[in-house]
């Protein structure tokens, strides 16, 4: 099938025509939240065996950890829930409109850097919050200046929103 131009949900179109959906989760380090919501969604993609349909990565709106590993705070919250976290981080740039369907950033800020960079109408109709899938514009909270309470709670919190998108993004079972 050939791929189609990714259709926002907000409008009433459906992800599910599209031959693969190309999620880039983001926020503002790479080393936290967005690593953490990547593998989480990834082990959903799995869990579901939908790997050649929906593609997964992250990145940050900041160039301050860009080659980092995940935050070793982040890793352990993520461990707890049988989540392994890996990646190196990056900073989001213009291309990554091209080269994905959803940019989900994790917090109202990220959203608003990432939609600095947005060049079209149809750039800006991929950005969304990742809570708008089960809570409603809400942040992810910032847990890299807090408690060690924070980071398990950014993993339930992407837990929960991304199974709420997974269910929005997969393909409808023939
Ligand atoms: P993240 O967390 O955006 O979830 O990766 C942060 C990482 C680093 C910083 C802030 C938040 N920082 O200020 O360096």
């Amino acid at each position: 099938m050939a791929r189609q131009t990714a259709s926002p949900s907000h409008t009433g179109a459906s992800f599910s025509s599209l031959a693969r959906v190309r999620i880039l989760f983001i926020c503002l380090g790479n080393i936290c939240r967005s690593p953490t919501a990547e593998a989480v969604m990834r082990g959903l993609v799995a869990e579901r065996g939908l790997e050649s349909e929906i593609e997964v990565e992250s990145a940050g709106t900041g160039d301050w950890h860009v080659g980092y590993p995940p935050d070793e705070r982040s890793v352990v919250a993520a461990a707890e829930r049988g989540v392994e976290l890996t990646g190196e981080a990056r900073q989001v740039v213009r291309g990554d409109f091209d080269d994905f369907d959803l940019l989900i950033a994790m917090d109202c800020q990220n959203e608003r850097d990432i939609l600095r960079l947005a060049r079209t109408d149809e750039d800006r109709e991929k950005v969304r919050l990742l809570r708008s899938s089960a809570d409603g514009e809400l942040d992810v909270p910032d847990p890299y200046y807090g408690g060690e309470g924070g980071f398990a709670e950014v993993v339930e919190i992407v837990e929960r929103c991304c199974r709420a998108l997974l269910d929005e993004v997969a393909p409808t079972p023939r």
